[in-house]
């Protein structure tokens, strides 16, 4: 079910994957509702969505090129006020009558530039400042009506603009931090020029959310699988605010959780919040359905498959339910390019979360989180209540502690890994809260982004007291990354790991030694299954 995007909203139209996404969490930096757009979306498409204003982004083609994405011109007769940047302005002067030409020089990095004329995107700014250029073509001749409003040494025409029509672009990038005045162009452009309000708040989004999803469900009943991850938690959170006891939420508890966790689901859940809440104890169900199997994919779709039948089963059992919340955000339209522009057919998440419904069952899906991104998800969910602990949970994988120990899943393997992460997560927790102590800031060498302990299916001789010991190790894995895709090993101090491996052993059952992954991804990944 298509949830509808606020009713003040910026299309940024994306010329190249990388400038697009920044642009939109630029505006939406502002509290203006932002949302990137294919870039060879017709008029009429873009015409039904209603934006307030259009962004084009930059890209690296050349206008030119056979393959250069392309944009509808009668995008220019809407009467939308338009913003373009780099390739934005490029393609604006080649679809209104002007020219652009190729350079023999390029001009990459910071530039000086000197303002000429009446400007209102570089109004307040002042007239000399440093932008940051990354280009090869350039504007050569502005369409009719443009004037030029800056230069820099290398580029004659680095930024025009035709007030009448409301049409302003800039060769340098205002979305990148180099460019000292880029944000206060943005907002001459969004507040100044388009009139718009700051309305993009959690407050209003929360209002606006309860309002949506109350239309959309009416008297219905609500079904959602919580996994006490940070996407379920907080649609749980909003649903619940917007349609009370009309929520259940089901708690598979595959018994893979780490240490903790199902305690804090139903603490928040069923204690601060009041929902109605299933936990389903299928521990033993999942520890026979693991039992022998050691294939790391295996284990995944055993794990997968059994959490829908149960879930399923459990939402029969509740009887009349014709919805399903889904924790669906932004990111994972985009990944899975589901995503089109007037209406999404299926958004549900492509990797992990594809629903197999069983024989002639179907729930109409919602989706509150759809238009938001990770961080907006979080702050939404500390706006609603919800523990910091819960909302800045680290990636935690579906078929969790199963795909950390190596080999076969068993009872006393789940507890000696619980035990063991549980110590990882402790230290590294206090050592993460001390270096932003110190610095203010995550330090990308040092701090670590996600931390956990594995378990490998081997044991080594040691010696503890008189005896010699034959046990098993544990790994310790601490990366930094921003996004997964790439990490690197944590540059931990010796005392932090000196620290957790006294720690482990110390407090660990059948535990004799540990070590540490020392290896990027990639050629690692994170996990070790
Ligand atoms: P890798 O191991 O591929 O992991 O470097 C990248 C990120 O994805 C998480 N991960 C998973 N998440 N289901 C999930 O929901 C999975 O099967 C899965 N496998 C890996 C991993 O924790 C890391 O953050």
């Amino acid at each position: 079910m298509q949830t509808s995007r606020p009713q003040q909203f910026v299309a940024v139209f994306d010329f190249g994957a990388q400038y697009g996404q920044l642009i939109a969490r630029r505006v939406r930096d502002l509290n203006v509702y932002s949302e990137m757009v294919p870039c060879d979306i017709s008029a009429d498409e873009l015409a039904a969505m209603a934006p307030a204003a259009i962004i084009l982004s930059g890209g690296p083609a050349s206008v030119y090129a056979d393959d250069a994405p392309d944009m509808d011109g009668r995008i220019f007769e809407l009467g939308v006020p338009i913003l373009g940047f780099c390739y934005g302005q490029q393609i604006m002067a080649v679809k209104l009558g002007g020219k652009v030409g190729h350079t023999e020089k390029g001009e990459y990095g910071p530039a000086e530039l000197c303002r000429c004329g009446e400007s209102r995107i570089l109004a307040g700014t002042p007239g000399s400042q440093t932008v940051w250029m990354s280009h090869r073509d350039a504007v050569s001749d502005v369409p009719a009506g443009f004037s030029v409003t800056s230069t820099t040494e290398t580029c004659p025409i680095a930024s025009m603009e035709d007030a009448s029509r409301r049409f302003y672009a800039t060769q340098f990038h205002p979305e990148v931090r180099h460019t000292a005045c880029g944000q206060a162009m943005l907002e001459n452009f969004l507040f100044g020029i388009c009139g718009l309000g700051r309305s993009w708040t959690m407050d209003n989004i929360i209002d606006e959310k309860v309002a949506e999803i109350r239309e959309q469900v009416g008297g219905r009943k609500v079904i959602l699988a919580l996994s006490g991850g940070v996407d379920s938690s907080v649609v749980a959170a909003l649903v619940h605010r917007a349609i009370g006891d009309q929520l259940t939420c089901v708690f598979v508890n595959h018994g893979l959780l780490r240490k903790g966790e199902p305690e804090m689901v139903e603490e928040v859940f069923r204690e601060q919040f009041n929902v109605p809440l299933v936990h389903v104890h299928a521990e033993e169900r999942y520890l026979r359905l693991l039992a022998g199997v050691s294939d790391p994919e295996q284990k995944r779709r055993l794990i997968g498959g059994e959490f829908w039948k149960v879930f399923f089963e459990e939402a029969q059992k509740i009887g009349d339910v014709e919805m399903l919340a889904q924790g669906t955000i932004y990111p994972d339209i985009i990944e899975s390019g589901a995503r089109k522009t007037g209406g999404k057919a299926s958004t549900i998440k492509s990797h992990h979360n594809l629903i197999p419904f069983p024989e002639g069952v179907r729930f109409d899906l919602i989706e509150p989180l759809d238009h938001f991104f990770k961080d907006e998800v979080r702050a939404l969910g500390i706006a609603l209540g919800l523990p910091a602990k819960m909302v800045w949970r680290q990636p935690f994988p579906g078929p969790g502690l199963a795909i950390r120990i190596i080999g076969e899943v068993t009872s006393e393997k789940l507890d000696m890994l619980r035990e063991a992460d549980a110590v990882v997560r402790e230290e590294l927790d206090a050592y993460n809260g001390r270096l932003f102590e110190e610095t203010g800031d995550r330090n990308s060498e040092h701090s670590c982004w996600q931390y956990f302990a594995v378990l490998p299916d081997i044991r080594s001789v040691g010696v503890m007291g008189d005896e010699r010991t034959y046990a098993r190790p544990v790994i310790v894995r601490a990366v930094e990354s921003s996004d997964a895709m790439t990490a690197d090993w944590a540059k931990l101090p010796y005392e932090v790991l000196g620290k957790i491996s006294s720690r482990i052993v110390g407090e660990v059952d059948g535990v004799n030694r540990v070590v540490y992954d020392v290896t990027p991804k990639p050629p690692a990944t994170i996990e070790w299954e």
